[in-house]
């Protein structure tokens, strides 16, 4: 696989070889640790005599948007739901698999409580039956603090046992589409699902389903407790908000990075640190790879929701990849597509050959531009999800901003 380094690889097949299975729990804010910090007052409060509704005012108040990248009003979501007859259930997408992104990952393992209680804040807003919390496998240290906690959640009376079903992805990105984790879910192959009907309407089982991303649940649990504010009185560059920037590459100190929503790249580069010793800044991939690559010379536009539609790209989960001068555009792209045909569920034509015919056109000295161009229209047109219908964008973006290199 093309985004695994193989000196890593090779490290992991030599641990498990030594029969060390051993799962690093990173230090974190447990239970008691939050209680002790006024934690589950606010559901507590909400379960005794809340109102949704004056919830999801404050979230929509404070701008709160689907933060696994499609930025959907997460406040509008409960009321789609609610409006579809029970039985209703929730699932979380905890399957973090847009290359670059970590953020997700970042807060479960400091502060997971304000995850959980975000979630049951929302699972009680839409009264769902039971919670199905997908998690992505390959974080076992993630999964490992999920069990002690939920166990500790359970015994605090606060879910009753089994309410919280925690379920655990296999390595399929697919499975981060919600309509494929619903079929993971229910034990099926991930496969993404026509829409509409929405999950709203028609999810799990047949049934109304809420779904948010981990750290839509996490604001969720913030905004609860500390007001619409702590999201709506930031504001930078005509933005309000914030965002978790998950950056990497030619940075001195990748990492997760809590900025104003109205930082641009220049902002993002600053926070972590400048460019890394000897590299000078060329392009950057703003949100996933099929977000594809801008170049340096744009580096004035927010990296928010809807800013970057203009230009060909969007923010998606904010996963920022920095590249430099000793990069390639052209080799970068190729790589992205070289993932997404292996990540393609094979279900439709324009995705499974579209990925698989763009690689090897991708492969060739000097670029068939025009044929590039007809492939990439048919694949926006005729892909069933969002990995068929962003796929192409690397390739657009690259014949667009770094012509002389293809
Ligand atoms: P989408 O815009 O189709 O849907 C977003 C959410 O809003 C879904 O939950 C959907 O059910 C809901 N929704 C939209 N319209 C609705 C309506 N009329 N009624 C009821 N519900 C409605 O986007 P999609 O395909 O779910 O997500 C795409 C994004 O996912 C991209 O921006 C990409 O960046 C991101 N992504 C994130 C990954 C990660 O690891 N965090 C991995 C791969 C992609
Ligand atoms: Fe599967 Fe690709 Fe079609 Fe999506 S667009 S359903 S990933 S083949």
């Amino acid at each position: 696989h093309n985004f695994v380094d193989h000196a890593t690889l090779e490290k992991v097949k030599q641990v498990i070889a030594a029969g060390d299975t051993h799962v690093h729990v990173p230090d974190y804010e447990a239970f008691d640790a939050y209680v002790a910090g006024g934690g589950y007052e606010a559901l507590k409060k909400l379960r005794r005599d809340g109102d949704w509704e004056d919830v999801q005012q404050n979230l929509l108040d404070a701008g709160l948007r689907g933060l696994g990248g499609a930025g959907f009003p997460s406040g509008k979501k409960w009321g789609f739901v609610r409006d579809n007859a029970g039985p209703r259930y929730m699932a979380v997408n905890g399957d973090e698999g847009e290359p670059g992104t970590f953020k997700d990952r970042w807060y479960l393992e400091r502060v997971p409580h304000l995850f959980l209680e975000g979630m049951l804040i929302a699972a009680w807003a839409v009264e769902a039956e039971k919670v199905f919390l997908y998690m992505r496998d390959e974080y076992p240290q993630v999964l490992a603090l999920l069990r002690t906690e939920i166990a500790a959640l359970e015994a605090a009376g606060i879910v009753p046992a089994g309410y919280i079903d925690l379920r655990r992805g296999a390595g399929a990105y697919i499975c981060g589409e919600e309509s494929a984790m619903i079929e993971s879910i229910e034990g099926k192959r991930g496969l993404p699902r026509h829409r509409p009907p929405y999950v709203a309407q028609v999810g799990i089982f047949g049934r109304p389903t809420l779904v948010h991303n981990v750290e839509t649940l996490h604001w969720v649990a913030r905004i609860c407790r500390e007001g619409a504010e702590v999201l709506s009185s930031t504001e930078k560059n005509g933005r309000k908000g914030l965002r978790s920037y998950s950056v990497s590459g030619r940075v001195a100190k990748p990492g997760m990075y809590e900025l104003p929503a109205g930082s641009t790249i220049t902002d993002v580069i600053e926070a972590a640190g400048g460019m890394a010793d000897g590299h000078r800044f060329k392009a950057y991939q703003p949100g996933g790879p099929s977000s594809g690559l801008l170049p340096a010379a744009m580096d004035d536009i927010p990296l928010d929701f809807d800013t970057l539609q203009p230009h060909g790209s969007f923010i998606g989960s904010a996963a920022v990849v920095v590249l430099s001068d000793q990069d390639s555009a052209k080799a970068a792209a190729l790589n992205m597509l070289r993932f997404f045909e292996d990540e393609s569920c094979g279900q439709c034509t324009p995705c499974r050959v579209g990925c698989e015919k763009a690689v090897k056109l991708m492969q060739a000295d000097r670029w068939d531009k025009p044929l590039l161009e007809e492939l990439s229209t048919a694949m926006v047109d005729a892909s069933i999800c969002g990995l068929g219908q962003a796929a192409p964008n690397p390739i657009r973006l690259v014949i667009k901003h770094f012509a002389d290199e293809v």
